[in-house]
């Protein structure tokens, strides 16, 4: 695979589209176990992402990746405008080069769950987007150790991920505000698991169909 800046502002756009197109699934989720505003927070910095990608010319992958970080974080209230923010600028800072292949993507994939970790103080099983990104991250890893093919990896990747949204409805949260429902949460799929989900599986489709 080879990523540049057009495609990776591609990805960024289309995944603005698919938290548009589950606003209100992701706003569900949270009324469930949160305060119902997932959808609409989520909506509503990546509107401000893409709006500013259509609006400025940006030279590299990185300052796309920056960008976005500083766009969510300044537009987004709640805990995940925050934490996907660093997601963004922590991958931003793990590549410097015109294009990725899969070996870089994995290293942004790592800085970012580096960095929802650090500013959550979360780890996985606490019923949160770790719970979806670190076994894709994972599988992405294992995949590529054990030889398979780039599409193969991100297959995987995208797979996980989505076992790793299951998971959530098996467990109790203890981070975030579904930690104040305790045992109550169980049942419930994680909103910020299921965003994850979503970005995630945007990337895959990009970058197996490209
Ligand atoms: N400490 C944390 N570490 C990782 N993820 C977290 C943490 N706290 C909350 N989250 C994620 O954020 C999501 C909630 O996001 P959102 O509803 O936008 O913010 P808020 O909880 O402030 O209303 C949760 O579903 C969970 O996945
Ligand atoms: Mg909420």
């Amino acid at each position: 695979m080879k990523i540049g800046l057009n495609e990776v502002k591609e990805i960024i756009k289309n995944i603005g589209k698919v938290i548009e197109e589950n606003k209100e699934f992701l706003t569900e989720l949270d009324a469930n176990i949160g305060d119902a505003d997932h959808g609409i927070n989520m909506s509503k910095g990546f509107k401000a992402v893409t709006k500013k990608l259509n609006e400025t010319n940006t030279e590299s992958i990185s300052e796309i990746l920056k960008m976005t970080g500083m766009i969510l974080v300044s537009n987004v209230g709640g805990a995940s405008g925050p934490l996907y923010g660093t997601a963004f600028m922590r991958a931003s800072m793990a590549i410097d080069k015109e294009y990725m292949d899969i070996y870089d993507f994995i290293n942004i994939l790592k800085a970012a769950l580096e960095g929802i970790k650090f500013r959550g103080k979360s780890k996985v099983g606490e019923k949160t987007m770790i719970d979806t990104i670190e076994p894709a991250l994972n599988a992405l890893i294992k995949s590529k150790d054990d030889d398979l093919s780039d599409k193969e990896a991100l297959e995987n990747m995208k797979d996980e991920a989505l076992k790793g949204v299951e998971y959530t409805k098996t467990i109790i949260a203890t981070k975030g505000r579904a930690a104040y429902l305790g045992e109550r949460s169980i049942g419930h799929q994680d909103p910020g698991a299921t965003s994850s989900y979503l970005m995630i599986n945007e990337i895959y489709k990009y970058i197996v169909n490209a």
